[in-house]
Formats: structure tokens, sequence, C-alpha cells
């Protein structure tokens, strides 16, 4: 009888995630490392990365901490250098950080499309560029892109963001198609909203009730919610797929 349970197993395997320190990234993070991964947990903030780090080493898990702002090419190039010289490899990347701004567009500042914009899109390409040039040397890899609901359907003050977001669906597929080759799969992962702590103040009241009402499932995400489809695309269990946009939203894009 073949283990097929055995393939969604990370043992041996070296995961990289962006965006750590807090909400969907650190959770992301502390799943993948109880799956059996070796993670290296980036983001700005040296103190919250530490406290992620603490959990998941309590857990007996193998972490290092990198600090870097995505938003610097250079500092992307320093993240790679980290991967070489404390692992030599990597299986997996999440890309997660992300910065988002609730306005309406007659609002946005140049200042909001740079930061969402240099955070969510530019640090997200050059992440895969960069830490998909180490895969790239063995021949194997998992990208996971962080997209969103809002990728595909209008909500009243998240133009820019949604527009990021449709963009890494496409990017998805364009990497996916010319980087099979060397066998680097890169999927997106969709969350409808998850109230982590940087979305609590725009998840509330009418805004809350407008998003609730179009989720069948009749409730928001929640961090556990990704952690299962985020192991099944890290894992060997989803070697053969690529490209794709995996939604994990109680049914709202379905329902759109
Ligand atoms: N929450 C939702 O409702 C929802 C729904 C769908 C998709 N998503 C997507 O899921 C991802 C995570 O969302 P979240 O709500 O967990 O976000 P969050 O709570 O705002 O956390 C964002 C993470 O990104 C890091 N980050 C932000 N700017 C950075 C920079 N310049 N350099 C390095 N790291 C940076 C932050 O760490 P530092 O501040 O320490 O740098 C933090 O760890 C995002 O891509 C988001 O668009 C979220």
């Amino acid at each position: 009888m073949q283990d097929y349970y055995k393939k969604f197993r990370l043992t041996n395997k070296v995961a990289v995630i962006t965006g750590a320190s807090e909400g969907i990234g650190r959770d992301i993070a502390i799943g993948l490392a109880e799956a059996g991964a070796e993670i290296i947990i980036c983001g700005r903030r040296q103190k919250k990365l530490l406290e992620v780090k603490e959990i998941a080493e309590k857990n007996g898990c193998k972490v290092e901490m990198c600090v870097i702002d995505i938003q610097k090419v250079s500092d992307i190039q320093k993240l790679k250098e980290f991967i070489e010289a404390k692992t030599g490899k990597v299986d997996i990347l999440i890309n997660n950080a992300g910065y988002a701004v609730t306005k309406p567009a007659w609002d946005v500042s140049e200042n909001d499309w740079d930061t969402m914009v240099d955070t969510g899109f530019k640090g997200l390409f050059f992440c895969c560029q960069a830490v998909g040039s180490i895969m790239r040397r063995r021949g194997y890899g998992k990208i996971i892109n962080l997209s969103s609901t809002f990728s595909k359907s209008i909500v009243p003050g998240r133009s820019v963001y949604g527009g990021i977001k449709a963009g890494i669906n496409h990017l998805t597929e364009a990497l996916a198609m010319e980087w099979a080759p060397h066998g680097i799969r890169v999927n997106a992962l969709a969350p409808t909203a998850v109230n982590t702590p940087s979305r609590q103040a725009t998840l509330q009241g009418p805004m809350l009730e407008k998003i609730l009402s179009r989720i069948p499932m009749g409730r928001l995400a929640t961090p556990e919610d990704l952690i299962g489809a985020v192991i099944y695309l890290s894992s060997e269990a989803s070697d053969f797929v690529t490209g794709q946009t995996l939604f994990v939203d109680g049914g709202w894009v379905a329902a759109s």
C-alpha cells in the first residue's frame, strides 16, 4: 500500500516566509514548522520575529530569522545570501508580506501607491527571482504567493490593492510557465478577509456586515483555515500543480 499521507510531510524541507512577524504569515510559519519544515522567517520587526522563533522552537522546530525590508531589492539580495550561508538550499517560499490601504480611489496618494506596490508586488517579484534562483540550482521548489478574493471581486476602497492581487494571479501563471522546466512550482493562495491585527480597524460595523453577506459560509477566514492549503501547496502532494490560484474564501468567488 502507498503511504500517500507521507507526501504531505515537510521533514527536511527549508521554508522561507516573508511577513512572518505578525498575522497570517506568523501562523503559516508556525504551521509549516509543525509540519516538519525548517523555517526562515522574515520581516522588519526583529522583536516580533523573535516571539515567533521562540514559539516554533518550543515545539522543537529549527528556526532562522532574517530582518529585511522587502521594499528594497538590496535587502532581498541579503536574504538570498543569508539562505545560502545558513541552509544552502530552499524548498518553499511563502510570499506573504503585503500592505493594504483602504481608501476611495480619488484619495489614494503617491505614498499609498508606492508602499502597496513596492511591498506587495515589486517585493514579491524580486523574492521570487532571488529565492527561485537558489531553487533552480537543485531543480526543485515551491513558491506560494498570497493573493486575495479581492483579486477577482470588487470592494470599494480596495482598487489598488485588488489590482496588485489580480497582478499576482497573473504573475503566478507567468512564472509557473517560465519556471516549470526548472522544477519550480508557482501557485497563489487567495483568502477572503481574515481578522489579523492590521485589519481590525476596517473589519467592523457596516464594512464587516457587507463582507460577511458575500461569504456563503457566513464567517471570515481564520489563519488556521489557510494552513492546510499552504501545507498542501508546499508539499510533494501537489507536485503536479502549478500556475493555480487556490481560493480559501468560504465560497465568495464562486458566489460572485
Ligand atoms: N488579512 C486579510 O484579510 C487578508 C485577506 C487576503 C489576503 N491577505 C494577504 O495576506 C498577507 C498577510 O496579510 P495580514 O493581514 O497577515 O498582514 P499584516 O497583519 O499587515 O502583516 C503583514 C506582514 O508583512 C510584513 N511586512 C509589511 N511590510 C513589509 C516590508 N516592507 N518588509 C518586510 N516585511 C513587511 C509585516 O512585518 P513587519 O511589519 O515586521 O515588517 C507583517 O509581518 C498579505 O499579502 C495580504 O495582502 C490578507
